[in-house]
């Protein structure tokens, strides 16, 4: 695990977006993995930027997000799928029809979210997968307490989540945050071929500590990372403040990184 220490959010999005640019012009085939949540919202922005300087193009990519609340439907303004196609789908070029976000109204959710494995495993699998953590260390909605081989699944929000994302969206109603969701599972998100996870600012102090150096344990989903040959971090200073070895991590990916 490559951990990219930033001074700012702006200069982690800036080259965490850098990463998904490289790729696509490497592949523009790609298969990209993506997130949703506050965190990637400037990188977002950063792609769109680049598509508009005609630096990269998505034309040719395919994207499958993480996850979506169960019982929202794609229109709903807190959906995943809205805020994808508001945060970033309209300022790239992506072929929208190529973007999937699991249905959260899907009448069969588990044939949907076995249908949703599939068709990545049909389109060749995710090159690149885009994380944000949770401030209780979850990746997609893998809440503590999920199997690391865990796939694709209805699964269960904890309270602390609920909370979160009511503050941050939901115009803070804990009672209007979906309890459910349909969910890429760890066993899922650890078989992309490249892994970028961003986190920023205080709050996240303690999940991206147990992700980086604490022990792999289904108690901090985003620890499995440290069993994937290709993951990276991207974080602020803020979020990297408690780890350990922080002066180490940096020298050695502004090195890999040519900074
Ligand atoms: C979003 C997702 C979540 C978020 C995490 C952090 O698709 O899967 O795991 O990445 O909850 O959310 P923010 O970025 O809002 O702090």
């Amino acid at each position: 695990m490559e951990i990219v220490i930033c001074k700012t959010r702006e200069e982690a999005s800036k080259l965490a977006a850098k990463a998904i640019i490289d790729q696509v012009k490497a592949k523009p085939k790609s298969v990209l993995g993506l997130a949703t949540g506050s965190t990637p919202v400037l990188m977002y922005k950063e792609l769109g930027k680049a598509v508009k300087a005609k630096k990269v193009s998505f034309r040719e990519v395919k994207s499958w997000n993480l996850d979506e609340y169960y019982g929202l439907a794609p229109t709903h303004d807190q959906s995943y799928r809205y805020f994808m196609n508001e945060n970033l789908f309209k300022f790239i070029d992506i072929n929208i029809k190529n973007t999937h976000v699991l249905n959260g109204l899907a009448k069969d959710p588990v044939k949907e979210c076995k249908a949703y494995e599939a068709a990545i495993k049909r389109a060749g699998g995710i090159d690149l997968q885009v994380l944000g953590i949770g401030s209780d260390g979850h990746i997609a909605f893998n809440e503590p307490g999920t199997s690391l081989a865990s796939r694709t699944s209805v699964v269960y929000l904890t309270p602390s989540t609920i909370k979160d994302n009511a503050r941050l969206f939901f115009k803070g109603k804990m009672d209007e945050v979906p309890t459910r969701a349909l969910s890429m599972g760890v066993g899922t998100i650890c078989e992309a071929k490249k892994i970028i996870l961003l986190a920023f600012g205080e709050g996240k102090q303690d999940a991206v500590k147990g992700m980086v150096e604490g022990g792999v344990s289904q108690f901090c989903t985003a620890s499995a990372l440290q069993m994937h040959p290709d993951a990276w971090v991207y974080c602020d200073e803020a979020a990297a403040k408690k780890l350990k070895l922080k002066y180490y991590y940096a020298w050695r990916s502004a090195t890999k990184l040519g900074l």
